[in-house]
């Protein structure tokens, strides 16, 4: 004999589960902060992305002036770091960890998973150089210490341009983080991919040309575009006695539309495709965020600082037809609930609410 509290209570898990499910089904709203990516391939959207995204200050060895939370609300999504050795841990340091020391992989990748756990449509690539041979174990030992392994997207093979999923589908399968890695890339971690292998190219980096006056494959030398996303590095050094120094003093112009764009054009008549992934210095510097907007087709959102990002106006300014709470998800701030987000997704999809209260009134009359 089942007393009715029982009764309502199977009931209540049985909608909650019913719910829950449904959430997961949903599509995602919008993807990176824009509704019209959902559709499109990871390896067909141009990311800007943040090199040496972890060395932070006005020094000679610093490459950006914002910490990363503050990159990411600013709709960065693609973050390069140098890892090292240090003494047995896996530090960010520039070059020699006597020289600049920003602090644990771990620690960084805690950030990372802050702002991938408040935000659920969002995915955040992450370029790692491993210049010390450290070993694909020591790697997912700090990944899944900082819980961030969960999120990692692990590919059914070696990808090409067109089997890559659509950022609609990495949102919704809750694989939003993609792990490339420069050099030694352990096949045992499945989510740490190969940079060079198959996956991508790179232009030449270290540039003291302001005018980045070429698109060519510095790495892996001699290989072939096809199949292959590209990586520009829009980065300007300046050579001072012999080292190679980032310019900020030049972040305005390199980083203008204008700069990163001539660069882009070569390209785009080289490989017939846009860049994939667009590196720079001092990224809150220029204009990052427009450039990416605009490769993607999308008009320009207003970036702002996280603190401002709060008032009903700011975010995407153009042309969308969508709420523009929502459209911010991808430039605002970190705060947006999972619970929230979650409901907001379930919602878009108005079939959702009239399977549910249908639901609801058979379980009712049981
Ligand atoms: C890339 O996305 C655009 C916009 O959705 C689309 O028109 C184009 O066909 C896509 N290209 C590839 C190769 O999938
Ligand atoms: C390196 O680690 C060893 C053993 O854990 C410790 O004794 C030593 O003080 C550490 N050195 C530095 C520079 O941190
Ligand atoms: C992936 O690509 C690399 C480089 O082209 C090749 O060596 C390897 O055999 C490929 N792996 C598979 C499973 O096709
Ligand atoms: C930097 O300048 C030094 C001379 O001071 C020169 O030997 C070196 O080739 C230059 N490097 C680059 C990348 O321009
Ligand atoms: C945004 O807020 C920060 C501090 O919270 C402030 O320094 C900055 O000037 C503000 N920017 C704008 C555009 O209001
Ligand atoms: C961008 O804005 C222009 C005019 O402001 C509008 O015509 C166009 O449809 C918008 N494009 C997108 C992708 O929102």
């Amino acid at each position: 004999m089942i007393r009715p509290s029982e009764l309502t209570r199977s009931k209540l898990f049985t909608l909650f589960l019913l719910v829950g499910v449904l959430a997961r089904g949903a599509a995602a709203a919008t993807c990176n902060g824009h509704a019209a990516l959902c559709d499109r391939r990871y390896s067909n959207i141009t990311f800007i992305g943040s090199h040496d995204s972890a060395f932070v200050g006005t020094g000679l060895a610093d490459n950006q002036l914002e910490p990363i939370d503050r990159q990411l609300a600013s709709g960065i999504r693609f973050l390069q770091i140098q890892t090292h050795d240090s003494n047995g841990t896996i530090e960010l340091c520039h070059t020699l960890c006597l020289l600049e020391d920003a602090g644990t992989l771990s620690g960084y990748l805690g950030t990372v998973k802050t702002f991938l756990d408040s935000n659920p449509e969002e995915v955040i690539t992450l370029l790692l150089t491993n210049p010390d041979k450290k070993t694909g174990i020591e790697f997912n030992e700090v990944f899944q210490g900082a819980g961030v392994d969960v999120y990692a997207f692990v590919p059914p093979g070696n990808l090409t341009l067109d089997t890559w999923p659509t950022l609609g589908e990495m949102v919704g399968s809750g694989k939003r983080l993609v792990v490339f890695m420069d050099y030694l890339a352990d096949k045992s971690v499945p989510y740490i991919l190969d940079e060079f292998n198959s996956f991508m190219f790179e232009t030449p980096f270290d540039t003291t040309d302001p005018v980045f006056p070429q698109c060519n494959i510095d790495r892996p030398s001699g290989a072939s575009p096809a199949g292959r996303m590209s990586l520009v590095n829009h980065f300007l050094d300046t050579n001072t006695s012999g080292l190679l120094i980032p310019d900020r003093s030049a972040a305005e112009t390199t980083n203008s539309a204008a700069s990163i764009m001539a660069q882009v054009n070569i390209c785009t008549g080289l490989y017939n495709r846009n860049p994939n992934f667009i590196l720079l210095d001092w990224i809150s510097i220029g204009d990052a965020i427009t450039v990416q907007d605009q490769l993607n087709g999308e008009n320009s959102t207003q970036v702002s600082t996280p603190a401002n990002q709060t008032s009903e106006n700011s975010g995407q300014t153009g042309g969308s037809q969508q709420d523009p709470s929502k459209e911010t998800g991808g430039q605002g701030p970190a705060t947006d609930s999972v619970a929230n987000s979650l409901f907001q997704r379930w919602r878009e999809t108005p079939s959702n609410i009239a399977v549910v209260l249908a639901c609801t009134i058979l379980f009712m009359a049981i």
